[in-house]
């Protein structure tokens, strides 16, 4: 494991001299690779997810933009993927004991941070196995992408998004480190540049992929789920090949999925109150209002302005729209 990474190190630091580099929304330096922004510790991270990650053909990726609603995901793929499995001999529902972001781990940010070749059977205790990931579905491991592995993808408002995130980096200063305004971030976000930006190539890409093979890539949103979880539910549980029967629904097991990965219910558990997640952000963070449309509390006319001309640009020719 020493020569792997050490090779790794000194790969990384020739490809760092090769990358443009912008200034990051908190400190630091982002780097963009293959189309993407994101920091000299990512990107190692990233490196060693595409070099040793093999798929296999029952695996599940949860595919997200960040701020996209990852950590509702999480749970509701987590939930049902894995229901019959913890609803035998009254096991206690993990999400009670864990949080989204431990049952589900983020293969760039979390496996692969401190281990250029982790046990990844040994870190998923479910079968199949399942994982979370930021990576452009471009960046993600050939093995991923020819496996019959499948992704379920979420995306989200961008004026949406782009609030959620700048609240969130905002918690992630220290206190002595100036604030980005946020004008400034704005502007970062409009020209792309956040980590695994820019947020519409991410999107596209993803969208395109489930267009082409949507047996392989389920395209979600977080405002459909918001505005009928049941019905997103099912959608989910038949894609992932473990439709609920009827008998299921009728003793309500959608709706009990729902409610216990809904904001509210999350937000309150115990483990998703203290602690802190493995990059050290406190789990709290991952629920601020949960809510559709607060950037109308925070945008001025302009930016809205700005950012509608940048949605029709980008989306107006590939069908989605928000
Ligand atoms: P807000 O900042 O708008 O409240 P991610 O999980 O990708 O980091 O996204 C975080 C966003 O999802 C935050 O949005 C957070 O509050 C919201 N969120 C977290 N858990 C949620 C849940 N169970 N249902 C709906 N939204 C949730």
């Amino acid at each position: 494991i020493q020569d792997v990474e050490k090779s790794s190190d000194d790969e990384l630091q020739q490809l760092l001299h090769t990358l443009p580099r912008e200034e990051a929304w908190i400190s630091g330096s982002l780097y963009l690779y293959q189309g993407f922004w994101c920091s000299s510790l990512v990107l190692k991270s990233v490196l060693s997810f595409q070099k040793h990650f093999q798929a296999f053909d029952s695996d599940v990726m949860v595919a997200t933009f960040p701020k996209c609603g990852t950590t509702w995901l999480k749970a509701l793929t987590f939930s049902t993927l894995y229901r019959s499995q913890f609803s035998r001999g009254g096991i206690e529902h993990p999400s009670l004991t864990s949080t989204p972001h431990q049952l589900v781990r983020q293969l760039e940010y979390d496996v692969y941070m401190n281990n250029p070749c982790p046990d990844l059977d040994n870190i998923c205790v479910y079968k199949p196995r399942l994982f979370g990931t930021h990576v452009p579905y471009a960046s993600l491991p050939t093995s991923i992408k020819e496996s019959k592995c499948k992704i379920v993808y979420i995306c989200r408002n961008p004026m949406d998004m782009f609030i959620s995130l700048w609240s969130f980096t905002g918690k992630l200063r220290d206190e002595n480190q100036e604030s980005l305004s946020l004008g400034q971030a704005f502007d970062k976000f409009c020209r792309g540049i956040l980590t695994h930006g820019p947020f519409f190539d991410h999107v596209l890409e993803y969208w395109n992929a489930s267009q082409e093979n949507p047996d392989k890539v389920l395209f979600l949103k977080y405002e459909d789920l918001k505005e009928d979880i049941n019905s997103q539910l099912k959608h989910l549980a038949m894609f992932l090949g473990v439709p609920f029967t009827e008998d299921e629904e009728k003793r309500g097991v959608v709706e009990e999925i729902a409610t216990i990965c809904s904001f509210d219910k999350l937000k309150e558990v115990e483990v998703n109150k203290k602690g802190l997640h493995i990059s050290g952000i406190p789990h709290k963070d991952f629920f601020r209002k949960g809510k559709v449309g607060d950037w109308s509390n925070y945008l001025t006319p302009s930016m809205v302005e700005r950012l509608e001309k940048l949605i029709h640009e980008k989306l107006d020719s590939s069908g989605l729209t928000f």
